[in-house]
């Protein structure tokens, strides 16, 4: 089948970035991303390349390339899926908040929604791609949906994971360590459906770099992927608890571990906790299938990178209140940074979020400056917690746009976010400002210890006391 036209269903963090790459490269496929969020689909398509949707570097350069040439944006969803002889959905798999596997099993209402949708308007046959990250055996689901409710034509369906990470996503996308592809390849439909996928790819992507598997494969690749990915960061988060009961320095371990090139340097950044919308929601479906099918070793295994990392979240909060003498009541907290990591707007799961919470409990009064999250968004992470009043929240946590107001004044100061300009913010001029002591909690441990100390602030990182 030749792919003239594409449909992506999710113009999220994923939808979004994914399909105008595909679409930069393969200038003569006509790719359109549809959301039923009006608002967001407006946001995609404003002039004003500042006010996309979603904040990603580089992203702005690509939609302005291809969008209104082979890239489109719109709500239209039935006439997108209609021209489109490919599909991806891209919508959101949310940890379920209700009913059978409540807090740990994927919600699988919008793409089951989407299957159905496809199956409806549906006219010649299509290939349908999971783009978003889907529990194993979903296929079979959505083939099932596809094939007992469409208009008798044919879906192949494929399982093509994302494994783009936020802030880094337009690097990862043009230049992916692999591109995954599960299909049926026992059948004639299903091997040209593949290779169908594999050619769009390799309009950029070396044939190396694309692995081609049967579709659980490609499913359970995608949540271990990321469950090792998270237990990494667990794992040197645990070390850092010891580093501090012990004066040994997580830097210096991390660096030692990470030049055996059979464990590697990367993700052993000890941190605040890890956030963002994958890592746990990922591990708790990890969890819960392992759980229904008796595996519970296995799921108790995984279970304790979330454990660890809620560890990790309370421990940081916990920490700034026993060194400000064990009250915060009336105190000031400034909070540099609110997104779950530096070159996102992104907040879900940020552990910004749960320190906040702890701090509130106990009566502080925080204010926060992060370079690219508005002031409703934080509200809107709080009230999420239900804790509290939307009131109590309003009045206790407040946005500030400019970083030296956020932190004028302030009893203690909490990195929470590794956006890079912290680091070279005038450190002499917010000392002078603050209560005195003055604390800093660096939680992703960016700042330069020594030049703080030789400031006057009281430091403490991650993994140091
Ligand atoms: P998102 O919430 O940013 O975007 C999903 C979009 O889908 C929303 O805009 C929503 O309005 C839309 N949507 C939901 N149901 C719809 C329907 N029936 N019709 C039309 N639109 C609909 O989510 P995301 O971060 O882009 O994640 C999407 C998927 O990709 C998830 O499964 C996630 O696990 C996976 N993933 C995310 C990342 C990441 O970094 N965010 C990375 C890899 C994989
Ligand atoms: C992750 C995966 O990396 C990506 O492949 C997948 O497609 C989606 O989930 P993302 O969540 O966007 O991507 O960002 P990532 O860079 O993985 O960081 C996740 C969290 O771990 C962030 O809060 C980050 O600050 C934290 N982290 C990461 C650490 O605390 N230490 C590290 O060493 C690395």
């Amino acid at each position: 089948m030749e792919i003239k036209s594409i449909c992506c269903i999710g113009a999220g963090y994923v939808g979004g970035p994914t399909m105008s790459v595909i679409a930069q490269k393969n200038q003569n496929i006509k790719v359109t991303v549809v959301d039923l969020n009006a608002q967001r689909i407006s946001a995609w398509n404003d002039t004003d390349l500042n006010n996309l949707p979603i904040y990603e570097p580089g992203l702005d350069e690509v939609v302005n390339e291809a969008r209104g040439r082979n890239l489109f944006f719109s709500n239209e969803v039935d006439k997108a899926i209609d021209e489109a002889q490919m599909i991806f959905i891209s919508v959101n798999t949310p940890t379920k908040t209700y009913g059978t596997g409540k807090g740990m099993a994927a919600d699988l209402k919008y793409v089951e929604l989407c299957a159905r949708q496809i199956a409806k308007v549906a006219k010649s046959d299509k290939i349908v791609v999971e783009k978003s990250t889907l529990p194993v055996k979903t296929a079979e689901a959505i083939q099932n949906i596809l094939d007992n409710t469409g208009n008798g034509v044919n879906f192949e369906i494929l399982s093509n994971p994302e494994f783009l990470a936020e802030g880094t996503a337009m690097r990862d996308l043009a230049v992916p360590d692999r591109v995954l592809i599960g299909g049926d390849s026992s059948t004639d439909k299903g091997k040209k459906a593949i290779q169908a996928l594999v050619d769009i790819y390799a309009s950029w992507v070396p044939h190396k770099n694309i692995l081609t598997t049967n579709v659980w494969s490609s499913e359970l690749s995608k949540l271990t992927a990321n469950a090792f990915l998270a237990q990494r960061v667990s794992s040197i988060n645990s070390l850092s608890e010891l580093c501090e009961a012990t004066g040994a320095d997580i830097q210096e371990v991390a660096k030692a571990i990470g030049m055996d090139s059979r464990i590697g340097p990367k993700f052993l950044q000890a941190s605040v906790g890890f956030g963002g919308s994958c890592f746990q929601k990922d591990i708790l479906n990890l969890v819960y299938i392992s759980k229904t099918l008796g595996l519970n070793d296995v799921a108790d295994y995984w279970h304790q990178v979330i454990l660890m990392n809620n560890h990790q979240r309370n421990r940081f909060a916990k920490n700034i209140i026993k060194t400000l003498y064990s009250t915060v009541n009336g105190k000031t907290i400034s909070f540099l940074g609110w997104a779950f990591k530096k070159d996102t707007n992104d907040t879900r799961e940020s552990a910004a979020i749960y320190v906040a919470d702890l701090l509130l409990d106990e009566k502080a009064t925080i204010k926060v400056f992060d370079p690219k999250v508005t002031a409703a968004q934080m509200q809107l992470d709080l009230n999420y917690l239900n804790t509290r009043t939307k009131l109590e929240n309003a009045n206790y946590l407040k946005t500030e746009s400019d970083p030296y107001v956020a932190l004028n004044g302030a009893h203690a100061i909490a990195v929470l976010t590794e956006w890079n300009e912290f680091q070279s913010y005038d450190w002499k001029y917010i000392y002078k400002n603050m209560q005195k002591p003055a604390f800093i909690f660096d939680g992703r441990n960016i700042l330069d210890r020594e030049v703080l100390e030789s400031i006057g602030f009281t430091y403490k990182g991650i993994g140091y006391l």
